[in-house]
């Protein structure tokens, strides 16, 4: 298309003295070279090779961060990196509060959430999931010394300790008479309950029992049964063609051996 415009410029140019014509050529090739750039400039934008994933990193063996270290580690980064790779994207993860992912990506700060999001009815409203990546389900977690919780019903009237805008937060928000305290981050969480100004936590159960083998060792304990499953996805813009294409490259990665590698 650009040679057809360059084309005609010239050849309309013939008759006009050299010295003029070399000094309207300069300028067309300027301006020429400033149409290209722009294009190309937002079809590179459009097609962005990197893949922004949001992320709230306190959450092992999901998505956390080792000691002392600014990487992101876990089941959901692997995942989603090989996702990217398999769509031939660069993925850039990016660190933000649980409460502060979906109104990112309905700001456009980042393309898609990877951060153990259970699909909830609710948050369909808002954003589109992937197909479901892995299986959860919420428990309640107390210190090694409490013998009176066994249950969601035991929690009446008691102290409980959850993620903002999780949906443990949302389980304890109905227990009757309760008194919910949300945090920021899991690490905050969990210090309410061990620093007994908690009587429990209520949070997904793998990340619980990952807990307990950690900074949990020896001082806590989940008890109960798993409530009810929670499957995770990755969220991204609603009605987001992406889907699609991380749903693609999710059952590719299924199918090679690749997923149940990570
Ligand atoms: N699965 C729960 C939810 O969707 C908790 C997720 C918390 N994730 C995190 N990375 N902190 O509400």
């Amino acid at each position: 298309m650009y040679n057809v415009i360059c084309f005609l410029k010239i050849s309309s140019l013939s008759g006009g003295t050299a010295m003029k014509k070399r000094t309207v050529l300069v300028g067309m090739l300027a301006a020429l070279t400033m149409f290209a750039a722009g294009c190309g400039g937002k079809d590179a934008a459009k097609e962005s090779k990197v893949l922004r994933a949001g992320t709230e990193p306190t959450f092992a063996p999901f998505e956390f961060q080792e000691k002392d270290s600014k990487d992101f580690t876990g089941f959901d980064m692997d995942l989603i990196r090989a996702i990217g790779k398999q769509m031939g994207r660069d993925v850039e993860i990016k660190n933000m509060g649980f409460d502060a992912l979906i109104p990112a990506i309905n700001s456009g700060n980042i393309d898609v959430v990877a951060s153990g999001m259970s699909i909830t009815e609710e948050r369909k409203k808002a954003v589109t999931f992937s197909d479901p990546y892995y299986t959860s389900g919420l428990a309640i977690i107390v210190r090694n010394d409490e013998n009176n919780i066994k249950s969601l019903k035991d929690l009446e009237g008691k102290t409980i300790s959850v993620q903002i805008g999780t949906t443990g937060a949302d389980k304890a928000a109905s227990v009757p008479g309760a008194k919910v305290k949300t945090f920021n981050t899991n690490a905050e969480v969990f210090l309410e309950l061990n620093n007994k100004n908690a009587d429990a936590v209520i949070i997904d159960r793998p990340v619980g029992a990952y807990f307990l083998t950690k900074e949990g060792k020896g001082q806590d304990k989940i008890v109960g049964e798993t409530m009810d499953a929670e499957p995770y996805g990755f969220a991204v813009k609603k009605d987001s063609k992406l889907a699609g294409e991380i749903n693609k490259a999710l059952g590719e990665l299924k199918k090679n051996g690749e997923y149940d590698k990570i």
